[in-house]
């Protein structure tokens, strides 16, 4: 039988661990404080946000958030920034990416404090991922691992192929699994949109993690058996549905599944894990900020 990996009964396991961290820090005289800035009309990043900011609330995590019209000058928003890292009471800054064209995508990652980026995006905190002493692990990659570690899938020595070398999910994703650390220490290969013969890579592997961003790339025919099949995927998909489209990851669920021992379903495999992984880092920033 194939183990379809249950991505919010993880996360609510480690949210529950995370009550009383911050029950811990609220005996201390501390409520950690999450801001976040939202510089688009995307509905997906509008949901994304949003569902960001319930989460903190359910955990007793402060939560400011700041809109910025997105044809707003580039300097409103470092601004923004520049105020949230200098508020004692905020101890995690998150600008939800995308941003608009005209702003420095670069300059916004570099503006945010990177003792408060709980992102894990700030070049600092980027390079010292790389050098193998994380501060801030990026919370999808990081939920992943989780959630490999819930499903009993040991990364040790295993043949890892990512698809897709995103800043936010794909390379991060690739660091962690080449560490030296639980988690790690997989033989790891990472492709890409100009990877020759996708389905000959992904057949090699013992672990697969998808992240494209291409509607059901990966089908059973490109998953050798017995593999496990992480789908980071997320696309919006027309359909003859209430709200006119559906969500579907970046593997052909169905097909994989006769294939592999372990997969994640979308929605409810990696998606959950990213904010439960957010909401780790926040709580982890205001302990450091504590002490
Ligand atoms: N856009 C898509 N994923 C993310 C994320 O994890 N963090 C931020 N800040 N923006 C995103």
């Amino acid at each position: 039988m194939t183990h379809v990996v249950d991505g919010n009964a993880v996360a609510n396991r480690i949210r529950d661990d995370l009550r009383n961290c911050v029950d811990a820090l609220e005996d201390e005289g501390v409520t950690p404080g999450l801001a976040t800035v939202l510089m688009s009309e995307d509905a997906a990043s509008e949901t994304y946000v949003s569902m960001k900011q319930r989460a903190c609330e359910d955990l007793g995590i402060e939560g400011i958030h700041r809109e910025l019209d997105p044809d707003a000058p580039a300097d409103e928003l470092l601004e923004i920034v520049a105020a949230m890292n200098e508020d004692p009471d905020v101890h995690g800054v998150l600008v939800q990416m995308p941003v608009p064209d005209h702003v420095d995508r670069a300059a916004v990652l570099r503006s945010v404090d990177p003792r408060k980026d709980v992102d894990g995006f700030h070049p600092e905190n980027v390079g010292r991922l790389v050098a193998g002493n994380p501060r801030f692990k990026p919370c999808t990659p990081h939920g992943i691992q989780k959630l490999l570690e819930a499903a009993d899938v040991d990364t040790e020595g295993k043949h890892a192929v990512v698809v897709g070398r995103s800043d936010i999910v794909g390379k991060p994703m690739a660091n962690l699994l080449i560490q030296k650390a639980p988690g790690g220490n997989a033989t790891t290969t990472v492709c890409h949109s100009r990877t020759a013969d996708l389905g000959a890579k992904t057949r090699e592997a013992d672990i697969v993690i998808a992240a494209a961003g291409y509607p059901e790339l990966i089908d059973g025919s490109m998953i050798d058996e017995g593999a496990t099949v992480i789908d980071v995927g997320v696309n919006r998909v027309d359909a003859d549905t209430e709200k006119g489209y559906e969500l579907v990851g970046d593997v052909e669920f169905e097909s994989a599944k006769e294939k592999a021992d372990v997969i994640t379903p979308v929605p409810g495999g990696v998606g959950p894990m990213t904010i439960a992984m957010l909401l780790y880092n926040t709580v982890a920033a205001a302990s450091n900020q504590a002490d």
